[in-house]
């Protein structure tokens, strides 16, 4: 493995999980930052009663991961922020193709410093998946894609497309780890008598 990022983010999904410890208890709720406690505004009791019951470590995590972006979305949907950053994901790939080192660093750092859908990221989530335990594979997530989205814009910068060019498999890995975890098969279709062949 030489790629220490995507170990991290390995370790993260898999062996390590499973033996963290769960801080937080309903009983004694932490109040969780002011940003978050704005989101929580919007949502429903069921997944209030989930987001208060995160440990402290969790809640500040969480916290750092929205405010590491600067843009907010008002009524976007995180479905529509993942298709924003496909595009600017397909943006950095036809810039690399066309030799545009300007284009892909400028569309990197966007795809790095993606909108905040509306409510954070949460809401979107499976309610079985707020938990401490779930969600502590989000920073080794968000450093494989935008670490990497960085480095990518950095290589551009310095003129060496090469090297930007080998960062784009690691920013997918990363997309495809979260999916695993936290979306399920997109479009599936409730007029269907069983489920899609995965
Ligand atoms: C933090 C976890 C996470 C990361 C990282 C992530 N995604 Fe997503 N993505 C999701 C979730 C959750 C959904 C489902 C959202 C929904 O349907 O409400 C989703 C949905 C999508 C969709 C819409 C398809 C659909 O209908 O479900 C696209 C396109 C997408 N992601 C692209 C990407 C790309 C490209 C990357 C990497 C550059 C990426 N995502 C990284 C969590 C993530």
């Amino acid at each position: 493995m030489k790629n220490p990022l995507l170990m991290s983010l390995m370790l993260a999904c898999g062996l390590v999980s499973s033996g963290f410890a769960l801080a937080g208890s309903p009983a004694n709720p932490t109040p969780p930052p002011a940003e978050m406690q704005q989101m929580m505004k919007m949502y429903t009791p069921e997944l209030r009663q989930k987001v208060m019951a995160l440990s402290p470590e969790t809640k500040a995590t969480l916290q750092k991961l929205h405010a590491g972006h600067t843009r907010r979305a008002k009524e976007t949907t995180l479905r529509q922020v993942m298709q924003e950053i496909l595009s600017e994901y397909q943006s950095v790939a036809a810039a690399l193709a066309t030799d545009n080192a300007e284009q892909a660093a400028e569309a990197a750092r966007r795809l790095a410093n993606h909108r905040i859908p509306k409510g954070g990221l949460l809401p979107y989530f499976p309610l079985d998946k707020i938990n401490d335990r779930d969600l502590a594979v989000l920073p080794a997530m968000n450093a494989v894609v935008e670490g990497s989205a960085l480095k990518l814009a950095d290589a551009a910068d310095a003129g060496d497309l090469r090297a930007a060019a080998s960062h784009m498999s690691d920013i997918m890995t990363g997309c495809v780890a979260c999916h695993q975890k936290f979306r399920g098969t997109p479009g599936i279709s409730a007029n269907l008598m069983t489920p899609l062949p995965r």
